[in-house]
């Protein structure tokens, strides 16, 4: 059997997309397996649902560290022990200093709430509404050293409606963010995301991408 991607995820809190993540390893529908998960922050569900799924997972208390640097000098020892291949930022409320990005140089994916490049940053649900923007969605991207500005490998739309709160679009948001990060994740495991500056391509046969959306709809 071919040896699968070990993967490090960071998160900082509730962790409903590392255990998409971990649910999608145990079924087999990606080929990799969690090596370990990293909090920053001691109370995160995310490690909650590690220690049930009985991975590798501590706590890196960002407060410890007077620079950045050293803190992501001590979550890249620990990555790098771990023997991590790809590093999976799942809802990680930290921004990677060059240190990290230097360790794992096209590596490193992160998960935004948001169309990009449209909304980076945080509270984008909310901002989205507010805009009047008829869509929005979710994006998987490679990190690089700006905030929500890296190669984008994957996105999902959905609408945003009239009776919408920011909790519901949240929500419809965040089932998609589900799908779309094991599915990147399966990509990079089978070697075909390429970076061509600022583009992602994807090698092998796919289906053909999906029709023109309008919301409202036009028929
Ligand atoms: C997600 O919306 C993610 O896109 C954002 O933070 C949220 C984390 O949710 N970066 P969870 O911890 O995975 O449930």
């Amino acid at each position: 059997m071919a040896k699968k991607l070990r993967i490090g995820a960071l998160a900082s809190g509730g962790g409903t997309n590392l255990q998409a993540i971990i649910d999608r390893c145990q079924e087999g529908s990606i080929d990799a397996e969690i090596a370990l998960v990293i909090s920053n922050n001691p109370d995160a569900g995310a490690l909650e649902r590690a220690r049930k799924a009985g991975i590798h997972c501590c706590c890196i208390d960002h407060r410890q560290f007077p620079q950045r640097e050293d803190f992501d000098r001590a979550v890249v020892a620990q990555l790098r022990e771990a023997g991590v291949e790809l590093v999976v930022l799942a809802g990680f409320m930290r921004l990677i200093s060059q240190v990290f990005l230097e360790a794992f140089p096209g590596r490193i994916m992160n998960i935004h709430p948001a169309l990009l490049p449209a909304f980076p940053g945080l509270h984008v649900q909310r901002k989205a509404l507010e805009y009047g923007a008829r869509f929005s969605g979710c994006t998987v991207h490679f990190v690089d050293g700006g905030c929500d500005t890296g190669p984008i490998i994957i996105q999902a739309v959905v609408p945003v409606l009239d009776d919408d709160t920011e909790e519901s679009l949240s929500a419809r948001i965040l089932q998609q963010e589900h799908r779309i990060y094991p599915r990147a994740i399966q990509l990079f495991a089978e070697g075909r995301l390429r970076i061509e500056g600022r583009r992602v391509l994807v090698e092998g046969p796919q289906p053909p991408a999906s029709a023109a959306l309008c919301n409202p709809p036009t028929e």
